[in-house]
Formats: structure tokens, C-alpha cells, sequence
């Protein structure tokens, strides 16, 4: 699988919806590129602050939107909350895009693809539920960064405070493998 680095995002065509906006290797226009999708919407949840919900039947293996935002290392990040990490220093920070409403689950129902940096659906997803990603798949230290938070997605496995990557169990690190950014999995598997 090719990585995702400046030099690959760089080569993407920009996206011409917003000039901030660096990631885009659909068409301008098309349904994945900035829109917010119409399977989605952005609802309060209370506990969480405000969440992505489903607002029809989304199936398993969906494509829901493409990551937007700006590249940039970690000294330049403005609020790392509303980052992605996709490097060990090169995180996608949305401004005002739907992606940055996105929710951790520990018993999530999306995972990023670290290719098309799109959120997919892992599981069918009913119209009114939210939708997660397990933020450990993408941060390694949110600690580092100051933005971990105590977990309220309220699923039986809740590992409580999110962290990042670092700070999992060993046996959990495996469970996530499938779904890791490249640079996380590198980073595991050098020490085992
Ligand atoms: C990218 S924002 C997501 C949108 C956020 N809820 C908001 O209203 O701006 C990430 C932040 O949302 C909150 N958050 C996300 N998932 C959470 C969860 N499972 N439990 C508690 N807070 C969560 C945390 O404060 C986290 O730093
Ligand atoms: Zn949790």
C-alpha cells in the first residue's frame, strides 16, 4: 500500500473547493470531494459535543466522505483537536468541514482509509446512528498534544481515557492492526 506523505499527498489535484484545502484525488465536484454527503448530518450529542449521524442506511464497505484540510508538521498544527494524524509529523488539520465533528469509538462502526483518506463504513450503519472511528488508529500520543479525553462512547470494551496509539495494551495494538496508519503499524512492528 503506498503511504500517505507530503511528497504523495502533494501529487494529489488540488481541490478547488476551498483554498485551504490540499486533499483532493477525486474530481472536483464529485460527491466525496468537500460536500458534506447527504447519508450524513451533524447533530449535538450533549456528553461529546457535536457528532456525525447517519441520516439514511449506510452499508457496510461504504465510502462516507473524503478528509479535507490542510497539511502541516505538528509545530504548525492551530487546534490539534480537529487534526488527523496521517505521519509521524504530518497531520491533516480540517477547518470547517464535516470531518472534524467525527467522534472515537472504542467499539467503532467507520475506519479511515489511509490511502483515499476517506472515513468507510466497517459495519451496516442505521439511519439516526452515529458515526466513530477509533482515534488510536490514527494518533499516537494525543497526550503529547494535549487532547486526551475521557471515552463516553459508552461501549462494553471502553478502553476510558483515549491517549493515542502509544499508551494501548499490546493485544489491543494487534486488534487494531488492520485498520492503523501506516506509520503507526511501521512503528509497532519494529518493536515486536
Ligand atoms: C475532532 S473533535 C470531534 C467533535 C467534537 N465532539 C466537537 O464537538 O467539536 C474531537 C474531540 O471530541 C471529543 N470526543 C470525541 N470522541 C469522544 C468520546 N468518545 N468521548 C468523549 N469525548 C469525545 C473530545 O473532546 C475530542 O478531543
Ligand atoms: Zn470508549
Amino acid at each position: 500500500m503506498e503511504e500517505v506523505s507530503l511528497e504523495t499527498v502533494g501529487r494529489a489535484s488540488l481541490c478547488k473547493a476551498s483554498p485551504s484545502c490540499v486533499v483532493a484525488v477525486v474530481p472536483v465536484g464529485s460527491e466525496l470531494c468537500m460536500k458534506s454527503p447527504e447519508s450524513i448530518t451533524i447533530i449535538e450529542t450533549g456528553s461529546k459535543g457535536c457528532g456525525i449521524v447517519a441520516t439514511k442506511h449506510i452499508r457496510k464497505g461504504e465510502t462516507i466522505f473524503r478528509f479535507s484540510g490542510e497539511l502541516v508538521p505538528r509545530r504548525k498544527l492551530k487546534n490539534p483537536n480537529t487534526a488527523l494524524q496521517l505521519d509521524e509529523d504530518l497531520f491533516l488539520e480540517s477547518y470547517g468541514t464535516i470531518d472534524e465533528n467525527l467522534n472515537h469509538s472504542c467499539n467503532p462502526n467507520c475506519h479511515v482509509d489511509f490511502r483515499q483518506l476517506t472515513l468507510v463504513a466497517l459495519k451496516d450503519i442505521q439511519r439516526g446512528e452515529e458515526l466513530t472511528f477509533d482515534y488510536n488508529t490514527s494518533e499516537y500520543d494525543l497526550m503529547d498534544q494535549g487532547c486526551f479525553f475521557t471515552c463516553l462512547c459508552g461501549s462494553q470494551d471502553c478502553i476510558g481515557d483515549v491517549r493515542g496509539f502509544k499508551y494501548l495494551p499490546a493485544d489491543h495494538k494487534k486488534k487494531t492492526e488492520p485498520f492503523l496508519l501506516p506509520f503507526l503499524k511501521r512503528k509497532w512492528r519494529k518493536v515486536l
